[in-house]
């Protein structure tokens, strides 16, 4: 396995990202009312945070993706319609810790297929994780990952004409408002070619007493999940947040799907961040915005769809459908 960051050192990548991280933090903090993005959930201790969130008897969307890879394997590969005898790249956007990709991976194997996995991930963690166990289980899998934001090497797929099947799983689009959204699936599709294929699994609207739990759990991961961002924040830009006096604030609304998280400031208090050389004041009761997971029907599906060169062409749920995989087709 070999990674493609270009000529970049590790220490030329870790102060990219630093540069990139101090900037997207004080544009957060300095916006009102104030965010903070959720990729950089995933440092060490957030990727841990994430496997134990995927195991929560709470967390359904993981389940319910990991049914359709393991029951309806040989449905999603025939949904591709690849020769066994066509290359092909399959990349795969925040591919994490890669475990209901596997399932798909394997399968792809025993019926002979000849591709390349390509794990696109922000953290260097995951990735490393991701790579271990595929060395391990997979040995003879052809593997070449990519460090980065997926917005920054979507363009590095330009101009290779080998076919693609893309995976962007685990509801992740559901992170981005739905223009954005739209932009990013066009944004992608100019980086493919006709008939490059989308695999994107998104979770589906459902009643609050499903959702809410999944973003709130009861042995409170998620809040330390989110409260995570604040440590890293402290550890890596100098800040000095007091976790005591924040608390993890989740809502939902069945109205419009849309679940998000919030970190609420427990009593008025400062804040120095040193990497941005920046005091900021926070009220009692105010929140900062960490995340946003939107949940889908297929109105709302196809309408951001409508927007982009791609085109739906199926859906696969699990047996509650809760949660659907679509396949969209590049036009
Ligand atoms: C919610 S996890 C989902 C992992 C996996 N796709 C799944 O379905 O289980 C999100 C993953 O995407 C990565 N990620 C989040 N934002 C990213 C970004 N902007 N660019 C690249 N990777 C990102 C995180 O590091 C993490 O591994």
């Amino acid at each position: 396995m070999h990674t493609t960051d270009g000529n970049l050192t590790e220490s030329d990548l870790r102060s990219k990202f630093l540069q990139q991280f101090k900037k997207d933090v004080s544009d957060g903090l300095n916006s009102d009312p104030k965010t903070l993005p959720s990729k950089y959930f995933y440092d060490e201790t957030g990727d841990d945070l994430f496997v134990q969130i995927m195991n929560m008897p709470e967390y359904y969307l993981t389940r319910c993706e990991m049914e359709i890879f393991t029951e309806q394997t040989e449905h999603l590969i025939n949904e591709f319609d690849l020769n066994t005898d066509e290359p092909f790249e399959l990349i795969e956007l925040g591919a994490g810790d890669g475990s209901k990709t596997i399932k798909l991976l394997q399968r792809l194997l025993e019926r002979g297929h000849n591709f390349h996995y390509n794990p696109v991930d922000i953290s260097a963690n995951a990735l490393q994780g991701l790579e271990d166990m595929l060395a391990e289980k997979l040995p003879e899998l052809k593997v070449k990952k990519q460090r980065g934001d997926y917005f920054g090497v979507l363009s590095s797929f330009k101009g290779d004409t080998t076919k693609k099947v893309v995976l962007f799983l685990g509801s992740n689009i559901g992170n981005m408002r739905d223009e954005k959204a739209s932009d990013f699936i066009y944004r992608l599709g100019a980086n493919l070619n006709p008939g490059d294929i989308l695999l994107m699994g998104v979770d589906l609207i459902k009643p609050t007493e499903i959702v809410l739990p999944a973003y709130n759990d009861s042995n409170g991961i998620t809040a330390k999940f989110n409260l995570n961002l604040l440590k890293r924040i402290n550890r890596e830009l100098g800040a000095n947040f007091d976790l005591d006096n924040w608390s993890h604030a989740p809502t939902y609304s069945e109205e419009t799907g849309i679940a998000k998280s919030f970190l609420r400031s427990d009593v008025d208090q400062e804040v120095y961040v040193e990497g941005i050389g920046q005091d900021f004041f926070f009220e009692e009761g105010e929140l900062i915005h960490t995340e946003i997971s939107r949940k889908y029907n297929d109105e709302i599906l196809k309408d951001i769809i409508s927007d982009t060169n791609f085109y739906y062409k199926s859906k696969i749920q699990d047996s509650r459908k809760f949660f659907a995989d679509y396949i969209l087709i590049r036009k």
